[in-house]
């Protein structure tokens, strides 16, 4: 095909680029839905670097979520010791019962199903819904905030514009390896589409970019002055 859209551009860099991290799976396999939630709760706030250690730690300990379930909280906790934000340690522990309680120890292949799942919310449902599913759903970090608010040029300030971005995001997704579609605008704005000075001369989607066309990246996302 002639014209590739933005989503199978951006997978055949993600193809050649992909960072190793521990909860992804080898190339062309779907990740655990257990190692998929346990990663994303621990990113919320933590950098991926932070995240590593203990990531590997939980799974040595608890292998699968009805492990987690049937662990005593304080232990959750105090394996949770050094991550912060203990509120995410408590909701880990009781979305594992859920799992457990309503879906006997497997996550829902279904984003709703997900949602409703204790400290789930609208991005993490989307997540495990894309990376251990392959559903098409549309998670919205601050990096990927960042790469859809430079590809259209968004000009509303955020909060605002949030609606508008998770709109621009779920259109750009795609039918299949939506996981990777996730991970790889993740990948592109932890790396390439970074906060200051983005390096577009490296980006796989320059030619499309509206704020590269308007030399203004940095601009965007526009945020209300404080
Ligand atoms: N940040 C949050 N989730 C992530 C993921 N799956 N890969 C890389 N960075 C992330």
């Amino acid at each position: 095909d002639p014209i590739a859209t933005p989503a199978e551009t951006l997978l055949a860099w993600y193809d050649r680029n992909r960072r190793r991290l521990p909860w992804r799976a080898e190339p062309g396999r779907r990740a655990d839905p257990y190692h998929v939630f346990l990663s994303e709760i621990m990113l919320q706030q933590t950098t991926v670097k932070a995240v590593g250690p203990y990531f590997s730690a939980f799974l040595t300990r608890w292998p699968t979520v009805a492990d987690l379930a049937a662990a005593p909280l304080d232990q959750v906790l105090s394996a949770w010791a050094g991550l912060g934000y203990y509120a995410r340690a408590r909701n880990l522990h009781a979305c594992a019962k859920a799992v457990v309680a309503r879906h006997g120890g497997r996550f829902p292949a279904d984003e709703a199903a997900l949602r409703d799942l204790p400290g789930i919310g609208p991005y993490t449902s989307a997540a495990i819904a894309a990376i251990a599913f392959d559903i098409p759903a549309s998670p919205v970090d601050g990096n990927i905030e960042r790469v859809v608010s430079r590809l259209h040029a968004i000009a509303t300030p955020l909060p605002k514009a949030k609606t508008e971005i998770r709109q621009r995001a779920a259109a750009l997704t795609p039918r299949l390896r939506a996981g990777d579609f996730a991970q790889a605008m993740m990948d592109l704005g932890a790396t390439i589409c970074t906060p200051r000075s983005p390096v577009c001369g490296l980006c796989p989607l320059d030619a499309g970019c509206t704020a590269r066309a308007l030399g203004t990246p940095s601009l965007y996302p526009v945020k209300t002055p404080k």
